[in-house]
This record gives C-alpha cells, structure tokens and sequence, in this order.
C-alpha cells in the first residue's frame, strides 16, 4: 500500500475514506475519479493481476483537486486477504466509511445447457461471495468502531430481467439485489446505508467490448453472429437508444454515497435508459 496523503490518523478518522474494488476496471476507475473529484479520500483496491491499471487509476485520481488516493490489491473472494488488507488501510490510512463493492467477473458466455459449471461457480464465488466478503469485513471495522457509513453494491440488469447466455452472472447479480436488502435491514441499527445499482449497457469499455464480440460467438435466439449486428440489438432494447456510459453509472453511486441519499437503503438503482 502507497499512501500520497502524509494525514494523520486522527485527521483520517474525521474525513470520508471510500473503498472502490474493481477499481482498475472501467466502471471502479470512473467512480474512484468521480469521489476523488469531490474531495473524498480513495482507496483503490482491485486483484493482483491487474496493478498495472489500478496504478493508472490512482495516477488519474492524485491529480484531481483535493484528492487522495492510495491502492491496495488483493483477491475479493479471499477473505484472509481481505481483513488484512483492510485493517493495513485502517491503521495506515483511516478506516474507509463508504464502501463502493464493484469488482465483478462476467463469466464464460454460453447457452445454459452448455455452460461450464467450474467457471459458473467461479462467476458466483467472484461476484456473490466476493462483494459478501468485502461488505462483511467492511461494516465489522465501522461497527468496531461505532461510526456509521454507506455502500454500494455493483449488482446490474442482468440480475434484475436475466440475460441470454449468461446465466451464473444474472443469477449472481440477481444474488447481489437480495443481498443488498438483507444486509441493509442488518446494518441499519448500525448506520450503514447498504443500496445497489444496475446498470444495463455500458460503455465504451471492456466489457462493453467483451459481451458483443462474445454474444456474436454464441448460437442465440437473441442475437446476430457479428459484433456489430449483437451491439445494435443490444442497443435497440434501450428506450433511450443508447449505452449508458461510465460516468453516469458514478454519478448515481457517488449519490447513494452522499448525504443527499440520507434516508435511502436497500435499495436498487436501475441505471439503464429506460429499460426493465
Ligand atoms: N460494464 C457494464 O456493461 C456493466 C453492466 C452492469 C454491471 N456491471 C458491473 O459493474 C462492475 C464493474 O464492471 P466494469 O464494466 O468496470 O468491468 P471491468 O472488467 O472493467 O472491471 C471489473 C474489475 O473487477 C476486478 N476483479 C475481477 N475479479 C476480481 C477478484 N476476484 N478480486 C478482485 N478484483 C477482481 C477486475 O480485475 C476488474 O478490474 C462489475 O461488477 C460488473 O459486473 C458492468
């Protein structure tokens, strides 16, 4: 872990501190941009294999005003190295007070019938038991502590209508919707606001990029077999005729975050044009 802020603990322990996963990712580095631009002190953490861009975020994120920044790596669905990871941040930075749980894996596309169970399992561990992983080890340091805080967890529309071919990952989205209500009725005692959002397409991106070339590869009722056939039926499901992009997904959560939102848990924000 590389702190650039020379703050006190104490200073720490009066100043918002986020905790952004995936934060290497398209979505994470957006939302870790769009709070460090609000001032908000940010902790980027994201798996090993992807340092070299989680370094990139923190780049961009020491260079917005008032902001910073500082990285962490390990592995959501390793729970060991989850609570070591935070309590380094909590002793070295400040305990974070809001939790933006976005880290996610898409899986292998493939009909149902065809499905790989390994990587299903692997799609489930990553995106129900990881973001289960970090909001536990995240509200027991706030609860330790008796302050309160605020999380968003990265679901998405998948989970909410279940996309074609992509069954493990609209079930596991599906998970994160009912996880996000049970943990909020669990944490509200706490103060700890726990709400969701889901988005439907976004981009341009990796896995904007990932689900068209990867549809187009799948037999499919429901899509083409060329990449730019499969993006504009994907497209033509949305009201609004087009993708949502990065920064309109780290809008809505930096206002789940934020006091404007005082009153809101358990709930899901479906960020998606239109589209149910
Ligand atoms: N982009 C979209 O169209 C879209 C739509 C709906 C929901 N989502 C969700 O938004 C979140 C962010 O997506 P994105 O578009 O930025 O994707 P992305 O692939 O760019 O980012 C995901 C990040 O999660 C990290 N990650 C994956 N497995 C991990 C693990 N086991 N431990 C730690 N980190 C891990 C990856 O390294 C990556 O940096 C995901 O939860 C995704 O399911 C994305």
């Amino acid at each position: 872990m590389g702190a650039d802020s020379a703050a006190s603990h104490d200073e720490a322990s009066a100043r918002r501190i986020a905790l952004v996963t995936g934060a290497a990712g398209d979505i994470g580095r957006a939302v870790a941009m769009r709070l460090a631009g609000d001032g908000i002190a940010v902790v980027l953490a994201d798996h090993e294999a992807a340092a070299d861009r989680l370094d990139e975020t923190q780049r961009r994120c020491a260079a917005m005003t008032g902001a910073s920044a500082t990285t962490t790596t390990f592995d959501v669905t390793d729970a060991g190295s989850v609570r070591d990871a935070l309590t380094a941040v909590a002793s070295e930075y400040g305990t974070p007070d809001l939790l933006v749980n976005n880290a996610g894996y898409q899986g292998r596309f493939a009909n149902v019938v065809d499905v790989p169970l390994d990587d299903a399992a692997r799609v489930l561990d990553v995106n129900v038991m990881g973001v289960l992983t970090v909001l536990q080890a995240f509200a027991a340091q706030l609860r330790e502590e008796g302050r309160g805080g605020a999380i968003v967890n990265t679901a998405s529309m998948a989970g909410v209508a279940g996309a074609p071919n992509m069954v493990a990952y609209s079930a596991s989205k599906a998970a994160v919707i009912a996880l996000t209500k049970s943990a909020a009725k669990d944490l509200a005692g706490d103060g700890i606001r726990v709400n969701a959002v889901s988005p439907a397409f976004i981009g341009p991106g990796a896995m904007w990029d990932n689900q068209v070339a990867r549809q187009a590869e799948v037999a499919s009722a429901y899509y083409g077999d060329d990449p730019a056939t499969v993006a504009r039926q994907m497209i033509d499901q949305i009201p609004m005729r087009r993708y949502g992009s990065v920064d309109e997904v780290a809008d809505v959560i930096a206002f789940l975050l934020s006091d404007a939102a005082s009153y809101l848990t358990g709930v899901n924000i479906e960020i998606a044009g239109g589209a149910s």
